[in-house]
């Protein structure tokens, strides 16, 4: 049977570790808290073996999934640490943005080490970027994705790294455009949002923005698409600059709860909510997913089912205490 290490017991860790049970692996995980060796065992009794001192646990593993802090110095050093305590395994990074060649800067297994990142919440979302550094082999990658695959994610790779990585950089894009039209006073959140969830957002859903494009010219094609509808986007129409030091007006028109903004206590009852609750921005997401028909359930003890993808739905959310995360 293969062996994975998750190393870190927050949010991510904890979803890892479901994703690896689920999968029929033997999974350890550690941490410096102590206190979550109880949490562990509530959550998955016998199936995760938990220590606090991370050489009790890196006898044989196949792949190590490190969730820790987001910081470059504890990338770095921990990774210098898994090179020296594991031969062979995989080490993949979840981090949401620090490039692999940082993290892996003068390690002797920097071939082994590989950014696995997911979106929050993971244990709903089938997207994982797989990011190679400049040292890392091709083997190493391929290995990440099969792992992956295994898990319920659906991979993609990238050929190679970039700040941000592909989701969040096309996530900055979009947000710049949809504050700065806010600030402009062309429209409110609110009704930005509605478009983009009734255009954009169900499109994408099933297609991407080539394959829809590809579709949308015809049976020419994107080419036709570029052509003769998007002729002028080169000049037209700029992409606006929000200003970023007044947000004020536009925190005031999203964070205000309307009868069609979910709360983590509803629709489900609280004791449904037992692992959402440990993490408001789980439960939110979760409910808001639930209540516009995007997954089946309410929340966690309701297994949610992603309709998209059955793979990634059949996990419910497995948080530790004091998990509580931002978007
Ligand atoms: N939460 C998200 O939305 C999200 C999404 C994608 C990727 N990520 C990335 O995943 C990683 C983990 O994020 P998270 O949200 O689970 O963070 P978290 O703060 O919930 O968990 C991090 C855990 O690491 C533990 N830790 C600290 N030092 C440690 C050590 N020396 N050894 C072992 N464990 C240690 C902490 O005690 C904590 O439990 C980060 O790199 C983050 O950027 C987070």
């Amino acid at each position: 049977m293969k062996t994975a290490l998750l190393v870190g017991g927050g949010l991510i860790g904890f979803s890892f570790a479901q994703r690896f049970v689920d999968a029929g692996w033997q999974v350890r995980m550690t941490d410096v808290r102590a206190e979550l060796a109880d949490a562990v065992a509530q959550e998955f009794g016998d199936k995760v073996r938990f220590s606090t001192n991370l050489e009790d646990l890196t006898d044989s593993v196949d792949f190590v999934q490190e969730a820790g802090l987001e910081s470059l110095e504890f990338k770095h050093k921990i990774f210098a640490r898994l090179a020296g305590l594991t031969d062979a395994a995989i080490l993949a990074s979840s981090t949401s943005a620090i490039l692999p060649s940082k993290s892996a800067a003068d390690n002797p297994a920097a071939e082994r080490i590989v950014i696995g990142h997911p979106f929050t919440p993971p244990a709903l979302m089938p997207v994982l970027e797989v990011v190679p550094g400049p040292e890392t082999a091709p083997e190493t990658v391929e290995r990440a994705l099969e792992v992956y695959r295994e898990l319920g994610f659906e991979p993609s790779a990238m050929k190679k790294e970039i700040p941000g990585f592909v989701g969040n950089r096309i996530q900055k894009v979009d947000m710049w455009e949809a504050i700065s039209l806010v600030q402009q006073g062309v429209i409110d959140a609110k009704d930005l949002d509605t478009i983009l969830r009734n255009s954009l957002g169900l499109r994408y859903a099933a297609t991407g923005p080539f394959e829809s494009n590809r579709l949308g010219g015809g049976p020419e094609g994107i080419k036709s698409t570029i052509e003769h509808i998007a002729g002028a986007w080169e000049t037209e129409p700029v992409a606006g600059v929000p200003d970023m030091s007044h947000l004020d007006e536009v925190y005031a028109q999203v964070d205000v709860p309307t009868a069609t903004t979910p709360r983590p206590s509803s629709p489900a009852p609280a004791a449904a909510m037992r692992c959402c609750a440990a993490s408001s921005t789980c439960a939110l997401h979760t409910s808001a997913y639930s209540a516009r028909g995007v997954i089946r359930g309410a929340g966690c003890a309701g297994r949610p089912r992603h309709q998209g993808s059955p793979r990634a739905g059949r996990r419910g959310c497995h948080l530790p205490p004091g998990a509580d995360r931002r978007p």
